[in-house]
């Protein structure tokens, strides 16, 4: 693997549009394919390019995250999941993405001594969730208090200071648990848990979601690390549609915790982060392997639909480097937990091997993506499907949070500003309400 370099320059692309040649960059990265410079298109063709949603067109430079889709391969600042994953913990690796090299030991300290100490949210922050109605969405909520941050804590909104910069973005992800937490508690209506700074990250979080005050919670340390591991795993996923979203809005300058709430927003649809919690009610609904072939008949009429969760992905045309570990981590919480015959672990199992073994999903290459696993295993450690994708939302901050510092930092970026090609109607005079 070569070391991240600025774009270098590779040769030259001819266009011809309308018999006329135009000529256009080429750059290359460190790995993956090279790109069209295409930013002066417009001003020497007159011609914008169409790509609806962005199936070909890299929006930004970044050194976080790369992946692989045709093999299945994902590095974080050019470490492997699986390592990261197997190896380290979700601070470091929050470290690592942050700051692109993994921490010495005098830095991870300063850094877990510093996140620890962000955990807490202004005390007014717990009336404000009281205006949300107990059976809200915990993402509905997660949307409201996480933009409502910016009216909390405005020394640390201006995104031209470096420091201002530093701290929302250790304020956000040290406050994330406890607000995903507080979201969970509001929505079954038991006290809020004040986080302790004797707990890692993970132990703390759990011990907020499921800790009451009339009895002493013992954080289960396997739980904790399977937890822990599902955070790694949802850290930072390149240019997806969350992570594109929380870049564009903070390209027009929006302070970092309204951008962060954009993502939220982002990541809640089932096509995206919804699709953990879609995924487990689905295997709930197939209910028992028999009904199984029903289902992946829907999928696979075109007039139908109904689409399998938890699998197929826009990039990973071959099985999702996450949902191994994954499946891995679940049968781990599974047997700690004593849950031998989880009907819907059954069914998962035989779905993936009926659909692996599929010509459709075969030669459309729709493999499990990390969502078929996770919700089995959040499910088995007492979450309730509602907040699956608040999980995810409070791992993937972090990624949100490199990833709006990277754009920031980075001298070429102006406010995004697609163009588009008009289909509507050429100029027609009103007409006044009498007279139509
Ligand atoms: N079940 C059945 N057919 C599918 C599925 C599926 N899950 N996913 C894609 N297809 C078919 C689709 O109908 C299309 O067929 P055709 O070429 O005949 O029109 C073909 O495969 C390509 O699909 P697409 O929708 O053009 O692909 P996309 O890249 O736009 O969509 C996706 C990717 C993830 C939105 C889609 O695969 C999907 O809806 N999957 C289910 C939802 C899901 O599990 N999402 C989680 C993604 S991983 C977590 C994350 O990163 O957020």
């Amino acid at each position: 693997m070569s070391k991240p370099q600025d774009n270098a320059a590779e040769g030259v692309a001819n266009i011809t549009i309308a018999g006329e040649g135009h000529d256009f960059p080429v750059m290359q990265g460190t790995v993956g394919p090279s790109v069209v410079d295409i930013s002066k298109l417009y001003g020497q063709t007159g011609y914008f390019t169409y790509d609806p949603g962005f199936t070909s067109t890299a929006s930004c430079q970044s050194k976080i995250t790369y992946i692989d889709g045709d093999q299945g391969v994902l590095l974080y600042r050019g470490y492997p999941i699986d390592q990261l994953a197997e190896q380290s913990n979700f601070l470091e690796v929050a470290y690592l993405l942050l700051s692109g090299e993994l921490p010495g030991r005098a830095e991870y300290d300063e850094f877990e001594h510093a996140i620890t100490h962000h955990t807490m949210v202004h005390e007014q922050l717990h009336d404000f969730f009281s205006g949300f109605r107990r059976d809200a969405h915990p993402m509905a909520v997660m949307c409201g208090v996480v933009g409502a941050l910016s009216a909390f804590y405005h020394d640390s909104t201006d995104i031209n200071d470096p420091y201002q910069r530093l701290v929302a973005s250790r304020r956000l992800i040290a406050k994330m648990p406890t607000i995903a937490a507080m979201a969970y508690k509001y929505s079954v209506g038991q006290p809020f848990v004040y986080p302790e700074n004797e707990l890692d990250y993970t132990s703390n979080f759990l011990k907020m979601c499921f800790a009451v005050p009339a009895a002493p919670y013992k954080v289960n340390p396997i739980l904790s690390r399977a937890m822990d591991r599902i955070f790694i795993l949802h850290a930072d996923h390149e240019q997806n549609a969350s992570t594109s979203t929380v870049r564009l809005a903070s390209s027009s300058g929006a302070n970092p915790f309204a951008c962060i709430a954009a993502g939220i927003a982002c990541l809640w649809g089932p096509a995206h982060g919804g699709a953990n919690e879609a995924a487990l009610n689905m295997l709930a609904e197939i209910g028992t392997a028999d009904r199984i072939p029903e289902y992946v008949r829907k999928a696979k009429d075109k007039n139908d639909p109904f689409r399998l969760m938890g699998f197929g992905h826009r990039v990973y045309k071959n099985y999702d480097p996450r949902a191994k570990v994954m499946q891995q981590t679940c049968h781990e919480v599974l047997g700690e937990l004593g849950i031998k015959d989880d009907p819907l672990l059954e069914v998962a199992m035989e779905l993936e091997k009926i659909a692996l073994s599929d010509e459709y999903f075969i030669e459309k290459k729709l493999y499990p993506n990390i969502d078929f696993y996770s919700g089995i295993t959040l499910k088995a450690m007492g979450f309730p499907t509602t907040m699956f994708t608040a999980l995810f939302a409070l791992a993937r901050t972090v990624g949100w949070v490199a990833q709006w510092n990277e754009m920031i930092e980075d001298p070429s970026q102006r406010i995004g500003r697609p163009r588009q090609l008009y289909t509507g109607h050429t100029h027609r005079d009103y007409v006044p309400l009498v007279k139509r």
